[in-house]
């Protein structure tokens, strides 16, 4: 297929698997890319030892190229290291100052994606080599950066950038979405709360249930609701019990809230999940899941069933070819 994304990166599919901490495994990474797309994995909270071995299992579930997502407010030089010194292709970089991680991971012959949610962020992202661009638009899940719609954002993107290709993320969920991302554009989707629903993805089963009963509405967008353990980090999630009691209450700030204090889960390892802590609610929890995290963007309404992550590339490409030609 001549499409820029695809040539530059040696996949065959235009799609992308958004890295998504802690619910997407290696098994989820190697199938989206088994399936021809670029499956990335989201290693940002595991300490250097365990990514070295998260990154291998990938590379022994699949021969085909993915990459590895870090985050700039977690920047950990050795994790980087990990990265390069195990041969991973493609390392895409989100929220903060990508400058130096960009040049080191490059200067090893990395490729380099870059999130962005502004036309001013791609030019400074494509001033610094990025490979590829990933267009974040407002209607995406989890942490979002920009507050511009996907719509708005992918062309003004598109026309910063000049020839580097951009990727288009927020609220794609289906071939219609694709193919409306090719119209605006770009080369390649970024797909996250679709794959949710991949019978490979750690969701948790309430989470999963929840997922699969939403309508487009059901998702909100917040400055600082899940703000324990990473401030300032704008979020979209579904709407929950925790966000119903912290509205109820007239959104106060932290120290000051309803609930706060209280233990909602435990994780595997025994750590203990507040209320309000950015811990989304991934299989393994024991606890209390409904009032933990579910994030989830707005194409939330057209994730529907649960099926394996290489019938969801197959399904999204083939709607899209039946609309647009590429
Ligand atoms: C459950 C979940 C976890 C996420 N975790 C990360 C992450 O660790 N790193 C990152 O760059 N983006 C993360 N994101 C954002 C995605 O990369 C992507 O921008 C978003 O999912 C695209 O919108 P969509 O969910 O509407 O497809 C996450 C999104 C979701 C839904």
């Amino acid at each position: 297929m001549a499409n820029a994304f695809c040539s530059r990166f040696g996949v065959s599919q235009p799609i992308v698997l958004a890295p998504m901490g802690r619910v997407a495994p290696p098994e989820l990474v190697a199938a989206v890319s088994n399936a021809g797309g670029l499956g990335l994995a989201p290693l940002l909270t595991d300490a250097p030892d365990r990514m070295r071995a998260q990154i291998r299992r990938i590379r022994a579930l699949t021969d085909k190229p993915f990459g590895v997502n870090l985050n700039m407010d977690f920047r950990d030089d050795a994790q980087l290291d990990v990265c390069l010194e195990e041969g991973v292709e493609v390392i895409s970089i989100f929220w903060g100052d990508p400058q130096d991680f960009t040049r080191r991971a490059k200067s090893q012959g990395a490729k380099v994606i870059i999130t962005v949610g502004t036309s001013a962020g791609a030019r400074r992202a494509a001033a610094l080599g990025a490979d590829a661009i990933c267009a974040q638009g407002w209607e995406a899940g989890g942490h979002v950066e920009g507050k511009v719609s996907t719509m708005a954002l992918v062309p003004a993107v598109v026309d910063a950038v000049g020839d580097v290709p951009v990727i288009a993320a927020g609220g794609i969920a289906d071939g219609r979405g694709l193919a409306a991302a090719m119209a605006l554009g770009a080369s390649a989707a970024w797909i996250g709360t679709r794959f949710l629903a991949a019978a490979e993805a750690q969701t948790h089963p309430v989470y999963l249930e929840r997922l699969l009963a939403a309508s487009e509405d059901d998702t909100a967008h917040y400055d600082d609701l899940y703000d324990l353990v990473w401030p300032n980090a704008p979020h979209r999630a579904l709407k929950n019990s925790t966000s119903d009691l912290w509205e109820a209450a007239g959104r106060p700030p932290l120290g000051e809230r309803p609930g706060e204090g209280d233990v909602l889960a435990t994780r595997p390892d025994g750590v203990e999940i507040p209320r309000y802590a950015s811990a989304v609610a991934f299989a393994g929890l024991k606890g209390q899941i409904e009032p933990l995290p579910m994030w989830a963007g707005q194409g939330v309404g057209l994730v529907t069933k649960s099926r394996p992550a290489k019938e969801i590339v197959r399904e999204i490409v083939d709607q899209a070819r039946r609309i647009i030609d590429f």
